[in-house]
């Protein structure tokens, strides 16, 4: 039988990102360790009424689901993922402190190189840049070493803050996928923004740096 492709490692990880400074702080990227768990857990108890209403629904209980315990299987889930090449789960860290993730899903390689892009980020750390900086970083990654040619991101209409990242980022509104994704408990509209290499051509960690929004320390 013949090897997957890219078996073992693939284009793009493992790797660290940045630094890239933001009003929030100095911005990184960086896989996930086992060690993450105290912290995720932590931030995701702490912040669940904020996180949960844009999250896809899952089985079992909330405190369940984020409690340190459970930190085990969704590292080793994103492992595997990324080992696979299906992933680029990084975490985000915000001047050396665990401050949210943002991961590339869905790797599809072949005539298609295209992936989606979703985040996170701790409440504590919100409206300072940190997820702009962190999805620039990213899309630069996967539209160079990653071999990506187009990178997608959906998102429900009402989440403003969501869609003002992806607006700082350049990304195109490409249309309404009507009851798209199971999240907080019920079939959500959401709309799709995309980039390709094409819409990017200097990099986007450039755009921002362009426009003031970070600046490389
Ligand atoms: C969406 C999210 C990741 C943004 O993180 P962040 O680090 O605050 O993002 P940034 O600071 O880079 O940008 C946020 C922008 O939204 C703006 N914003 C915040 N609340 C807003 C609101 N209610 N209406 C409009 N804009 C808003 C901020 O002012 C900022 O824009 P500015 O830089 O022009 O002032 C964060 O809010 C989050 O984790 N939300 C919950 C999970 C989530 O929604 N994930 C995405 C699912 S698609």
């Amino acid at each position: 039988m013949a090897s997957p492709p890219y078996a073992g490692r693939h284009p793009g990880w493992p790797a660290r990102l940045g630094p890239l400074q933001v009003a929030a702080g100095v911005v990184e990227l960086r896989g996930p360790r086992l060690t993450d768990g105290r912290a995720w857990s932590r931030i995701r108890m702490r912040d669940r009424d904020y996180l949960e209403n844009w999250e896809p629904t899952a089985p079992g209980d909330w405190a369940e689901r984020n409690a340190p315990t459970a930190w085990f299987s969704q590292w080793s889930t994103l492992r595997a993922l990324a080992r696979r090449g299906m992933s680029l789960p990084f975490v985000i860290t915000v001047d050396g402190r665990f401050a949210g993730q943002v991961t590339v899903g869905n790797v599809v390689r072949g005539s298609l190189c295209s992936a989606w892009v979703g985040y996170w980020v701790a409440t504590d750390a919100v409206g300072g840049g940190v997820a702009t900086a962190a999805s620039a970083l990213v899309v630069d990654h996967c539209f160079t070493v990653g071999g990506l040619h187009r990178v997608e991101a959906t998102v429900r209409p009402e989440n403003a803050p969501s869609l003002r990242v992806l607006a700082k980022l350049g990304f195109r509104e490409e249309g309404l996928f009507r009851r798209y994704l199971d999240v907080a408990g019920g079939w959500r509209d959401h709309l799709c923004l995309a980039l390709t290499t094409e819409d990017a051509p200097g990099g986007l960690v450039s755009r921002l740096v362009a426009a003031g929004l970070a600046t490389r320390p």
